[in-house]
């Protein structure tokens, strides 16, 4: 298990709790390549903070890995060992119970070649990583109409124990227009234990 593995390399008695971050189906673009300095800026003063970038595909957590890299080096900067690219399903994640700070899922639950009940399984895995008070961002640029009339908001919300934050009115269900590309960015909060 990830977070077993972790544990003798960053735990001390004087070390805070690592603060996971997780993308699950991170796909060839992880999340964590949008504005890449500014996010290697974090890595350097958060010494607990750790990324995993999970997917099901090694082809695509290997070229996730190379585009990091390789923009890092572009940056004159190295990837830290605290940022990983792992191969493993959504539904079933290495992860122990209420171990992760935040879950990210980008055009994964909105993603119709995934099955239905897969998707579901992946939030409530997602639910079980999350720590309380963990946070669940769902983005969906590419078919967010998918998200919205399978009902996965609500049903996340219903898993979590909150309703979602919208980023702003613009990204809100009612607003996504299915013509044209327009970005669903929703927050839940796990209220339950
Ligand atoms: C539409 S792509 C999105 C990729 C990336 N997040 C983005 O926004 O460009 C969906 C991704 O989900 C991954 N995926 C499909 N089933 C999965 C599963 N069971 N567990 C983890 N990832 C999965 C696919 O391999 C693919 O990379």
């Amino acid at each position: 298990m990830v977070s077993q593995e972790m544990s003798s390399e960053v735990r001390s008695p004087e070390k805070a709790e690592p603060k996971i971050r997780i993308e699950i189906g991170c796909g060839g673009a992880a999340a964590i390549r949008d504005n890449l300095a500014a996010r290697l800026q974090e890595f350097k003063e958060d010494s607990n903070l750790w990324y995993f970038g999970i997917d099901i595909d090694f082809g695509d957590v290997l070229d996730s890995k190379e585009m990091v890299e390789y923009e890092a080096e572009d940056l004159n900067e190295q990837v830290p060992a605290r940022i990983k690219f792992i191969r493993a399903s959504g539904d079933k994640l290495p992860f122990k119970d209420g171990s992760v700070s935040d879950v990210l899922m980008r055009n994964v639950l909105g993603d119709p070649r995934i099955s239905l009940s897969v998707r579901e399984s992946m939030i409530r895995e997602g639910a079980r990583v999350l720590k309380r008070k963990g946070t669940l961002t769902v983005v969906e640029d590419i078919t967010p109409q998918v998200t919205i009339r399978e009902g996965l908001l609500g049903y996340a919300g219903e898993v979590l124990g909150s309703q979602p934050e919208y980023s702003s009115r613009e990204n809100s269900p009612d607003k996504v227009d299915s013509r044209m590309p327009t970005a669903l960015v929703a927050r839940l909060r796990k209220v339950i234990e």
